[in-house]
């Protein structure tokens, strides 16, 4: 269905019948292809933010498209009342890619995290022998896990939290890449430490080297779980399929979400050891879209895209040019900036504007990008973008900063 409104009028009628848990930038999105999406005007603007990197294979990618229109014509949905010929696949190959046994599948990045935080508690009475309901989880300040009141309740953004209580108990707080605080709140009663490899929403904050292996060595020596959210940086966006791959970790259960469904269909999925995914028995979880035939049809799919290797090779050699462009901007009204693989958090001189006005300024040039807290944006293009159209968008971003 098309619409004969124009991009003002569509906005003004979304602010009366949307709720308004979203400040959009000011453009309507009608079409889009590759890296590039078209509004309903017809200017086409540079996607500089893949859906905070759930299109890492780009907008309507052919072979995911194929993947869906294929299921489309041939079985939809199941309920794991029954099975159907796709799941067994699906996680076999997610087993593959990540070097762990199980998954468990759901839909979105939320329901992903609260799945881990149900089965590492189980996890903790039934394997590691906590007392019942005693069970705590370490997760990092500044974290970014999705918008469940549970998961809000461990955040330390007051925006997140405000207004939303009383929440759940049980989680422990320390400051993000301080190993030393880390190895003081896990203990005895320890089900997991929950962490984002590289923290995406908190500005694209990569911790020291040897963090996460330091993690994995803390966890194991204190007998509890690693899990490490890669609802964002996994699946190829920091140059390798997992971030944590970077220090050579292998936790107990990786988060995938995001780019695990094309761009097309939340696909979300706990994937880990069977030890612990082995605590769920029939009735104590699940979810009635969780992997459905689309759902695995499509996840299939990009998992057969990253087995190429092409797109992670993608990140890491884009990543380069990433960085020396934004190397080049700092001084000229960038004061600093993060990367890892095709993934940035630029901070902007405040002088020159909050990130949300330059993420207007951008718009205006043909860029799309989205502010995290204050001065920063953050970069994070379809996989698929070329070296020439990388180029383009921080000749853009030098431009808006030099008026
Ligand atoms: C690291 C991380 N975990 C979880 C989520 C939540 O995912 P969803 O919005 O699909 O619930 C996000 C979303 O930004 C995320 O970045």
């Amino acid at each position: 269905m098309t619409t004969t409104r124009s991009s003002a009028e569509l906005i003004h009628a979304e602010s009366a019948v949307l709720a308004h848990n979203y400040h959009p930038l000011p453009v309507v999105v009608a079409r889009a292809e590759g890296v590039w999406v078209e509004d309903v005007e017809g200017r086409r603007y540079l996607d500089m933010l893949a859906g905070y990197s759930a299109l890492n294979f780009g907008h309507r990618h052919p072979a995911l498209i194929e993947a869906a229109h294929r299921q489309l014509d041939r079985l939809t949905l199941t309920s794991r009342a029954f099975h159907h010929e796709l799941l067994a696949g699906f996680a076999e190959e997610l087993a593959a890619l990540t070097g762990l046994e199980m998954t468990l599948p759901m839909n979105t990045g939320a329901e992903a995290v609260e799945s881990a935080v149900k089965v590492a508690r189980k996890w903790a009475y039934e394997v590691k022998g906590v007392p019942r309901d005693r069970a705590t989880i370490v997760v990092a300040e500044d974290n970014f896990h999705g918008r469940t009141t549970t998961i809000v309740g461990f955040s330390t953004d007051p925006v997140a939290r405000d207004g939303f209580g009383p929440f759940t108990p049980g989680f422990r707080v320390v400051p993000y890449n301080d190993l030393p605080a880390l190895r003081e709140a896990v203990d005895e009663t320890t089900a997991a430490v929950l962490l984002e490899p590289v923290q995406g929403e908190a500005g694209v904050v990569i911790p020291d080297e040897g963090y996460l292996a330091g993690v994995r060595e803390a966890t194991r020596a204190a007998g509890a779980l690693f899990i490490a959210d890669e609802i964002q940086s996994g699946l190829g966006r920091t140059g390798t399929t997992l971030a944590v791959e970077h220090e050579g970790v292998r936790p107990d259960a990786v988060l995938l979400g995001k780019a695990l469904g094309g761009g097309i269909v939340p696909v979300s999925a706990v994937v880990a050891t069977r030890e612990v995914l082995g605590v769920l028995r029939p009735g104590e979880h699940g979810s009635t879209f969780g992997g459905n035939p689309l759902a695995a049809a499509v996840g299939s799919a990009v998992v057969a895209l990253l087995r190429t290797g092409e797109y992670q090779r993608r990140a890491a050699g884009l990543g380069a040019v990433l960085r020396d462009g934004l190397a080049a901007l700092v001084g000229r009204g960038v004061t600093g900036f993060r990367c890892r693989g095709l993934w940035a958090g630029v901070d902007v001189d405040p002088a020159i504007g909050t990130g949300r006005e330059i993420g207007e300024r951008l718009l205006a040039e043909g860029v799309l990008v989205k502010d995290t807290h204050g001065s920063t944006i953050r970069l994070a293009p379809p996989l698929t973008i070329t070296p020439e159209e990388l180029a383009w968008a921080l000749g853009r971003l030098a431009a808006v900063l030099e008026r």
